[in-house]
């Protein structure tokens, strides 16, 4: 009797990488799930049937053109929504794409962003794209973001509070105190690469927000491993035994002890943050609450959330939106007489933020053209027909929500940065299914305030302490995903001089002195 010792696609020419095809294999753990199975049997005769899985079977679906072997993984290294935005437009809404040997449709345009808001739910599942990041943070059963259905809705309802801006605004003194401690390290009249700065001071904004630790300790360690982590699992733009080496696990294991550190020293801080305590509070009371839903391995890997999900992505849209404001003059005038009008009367409250309009605009522009989360990874849990293809049970699909960001018909120039698209004489962003940086369906984005916050906050804190220029003058920043679509490392900026001295308000408080 012949064994069967691998399988193989036998799609031949259509199946861009024949032999090597490894769809079937990931089919072949998930029986009956829309693939016709292929066995290369090696007997006496090596007899072969020619079957194909189910992707190499969609021939009809159009394929974007990329190189062999490595099919689309350039534009997955550069500027991805463009990418996508072209092959829409010659393409259609379903298309395919190859990175190395992941193969994906791709599902983009205003009616694929119809579709999953009002279908998503019923055919697309994200588990399995985050299940790798959910082991690597020590935890046991799949967290909020690689949930789904029901279980998913208890926990997002759960950590909801956790993650929203609202009891940041009690903290303030704290959140500019740490940008300044932070700013007064960055040498002066020297240029400095922005966006691992920028990292730098976002990592430790959220692990103030947190937890109320500065992370700083492990600060080098949050930003590779989560860097890794991205790649490795989500993109799967690096094999994967790279979570083997020394770097990897040494990182791993200071990111997994702090976690475990911060859970067991924790008392509820409800007294000091009014609006329902911090981050490291929500996440308890959930875990006491539902620990059938969130164990305790569950709840400190939850910890890391804020920084899986906010760190690249914060750090990017600010250091591009750094990057426009210093590249405009009149952006850069707005800019500081804005941060000004946020320091005039002491400590930034939500009055005065939400007074920062052009800032708000501009970045609400740089989310438009410069999407951190370029695409939502997903498979599909039941097949469904779209633009007139059939889409199986199984296949990885990549929704490419923010093609939509870059279509003449929505956006006018769509290349063009142009922060008053956002104004209330042309609202652009408010066409249905146009503007969706923060995602569809129901794991969108549960940080949003919050990143609008950091935004704010860390653009007024910099232009009001400081004078900044752009270095070399007039650079053309370029798209570079590490792994997130960020500012190339040519741009750098200078801080050149100190514009108002830090506020009285974040000194010390002096003992009274008795009369
Ligand atoms: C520029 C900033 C940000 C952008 C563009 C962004 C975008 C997104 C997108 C597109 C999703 C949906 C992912 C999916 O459906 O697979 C998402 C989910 C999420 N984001 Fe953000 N995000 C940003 C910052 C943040 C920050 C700062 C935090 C927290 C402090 C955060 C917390 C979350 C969480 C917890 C989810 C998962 C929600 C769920 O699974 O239900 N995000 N984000």
């Amino acid at each position: 009797m012949p064994t069967v010792t691998e399988s193989r696609c036998m799609a031949g020419s259509s199946c861009n990488l024949g032999q090597a095809c490894r769809h079937l294999r990931v089919r072949r753990s998930q029986p009956g799930v829309g693939l016709t199975p292929v066995f290369k049997v090696r007997g006496p005769a090596s007899l072969v049937l020619p079957l194909q899985c189910s992707f190499c079977s969609m021939p009809n679906i159009p394929q974007a053109p990329g190189a062999p072997v490595i099919g689309n993984l350039h534009a997955f290294t550069s500027d991805l929504r463009s990418f996508l935005t072209e092959q829409y437009l010659a393409l259609g809404p379903v298309f395919r794409v190859s990175v190395l040997n992941h193969r994906y449709v791709v599902l983009a345009g205003p009616e694929a962003n119809e579709f999953v808001t009002r279908k998503g739910t019923d055919h697309f599942v994200a588990q399995e794209i985050w299940d790798g990041v959910t082991k690597a943070v020590g935890g046991e059963n799949p967290s909020m973001i690689a949930l789904d259905g029901p279980r998913h809705a208890i926990v997002r309802r759960g950590l909801k509070p956790g993650y929203a801006a609202g009891p940041l605004y009690s903290r303030m003194v704290k959140l500019i105190g740490c940008q300044l401690d932070l700013l007064r390290q960055w040498p002066r009249a020297q240029p400095l690469t922005v966006f691992p700065q920028v990292k730098r001071l976002v990592a430790m904004l959220l692990g103030y927000m947190a937890t109320n630790e500065s992370a700083e300790d492990v600060m080098d360690d949050f930003i590779y491993l989560f860097k890794a982590m991205l790649q490795i699992h989500v993109f799967k733009t690096r094999p994967s035994f790279m979570q083997h080496l020394p770097r990897y696990t040494r990182s791993r294991q200071a990111i997994l002890d702090m976690a475990r550190r911060i859970w067991l020293d924790h008392t509820y801080m409800d007294d000091m943050v009014p609006e329902g305590g911090n981050f490291v509070d929500v996440v308890r009371r959930f875990h006491e609450e539902h620990p059938d839903l969130m164990n305790e391995r569950d709840a400190i890997a939850a910890l890391n959330g804020p920084f899986i999900a906010g760190l690249d992505t914060a750090a990017s849209t600010i250091s591009f939106l750094i990057y426009h404001i210093l590249a405009d003059r009149d952006l850069t005038a707005a800019a500081i007489e804005e941060a000004d009008a946020v320091f005039a009367d002491g400590v930034p409250n939500r009055n005065s933020l939400r007074s920062m309009i052009r800032v708000r605009w501009a970045a609400m522009e740089t989310l438009r053209l410069y999407p951190p989360a370029t695409v939502l990874s997903r498979s599909v849990s039941q097949g469904f027909r779209f633009a007139g293809f059939d889409i199986p049970a199984g296949t990885h699909c990549m929704l490419a929500h923010t093609v939509t960001h870059g279509l003449p018909e929505l956006f006018k120039d769509p290349d063009c940065f142009d922060p008053e698209r956002f104004g209330p004489e042309r609202r652009e962003h408010m066409q249905p299914n146009a503007f969706v940086p923060y995602g569809l369906g129901p794991h969108t984005c549960l940080g949003a305030s919050t990143a609008d916050l950091l935004f704010l906050i860390v653009t007024a804190t910099l232009f009001r302490h400081y004078e900044v220029t752009m270095d070399p003058p007039g650079h053309k920043v370029r798209i570079k995903m590490q792994p997130l679509p960020s500012p190339d490392n040519r741009f750098r900026l200078i801080l050149q001089s100190v514009r108002h001295p830090e506020p009285e308000w974040l000194l010390p408080a002096q003992p009274a002195v008795a009369s």
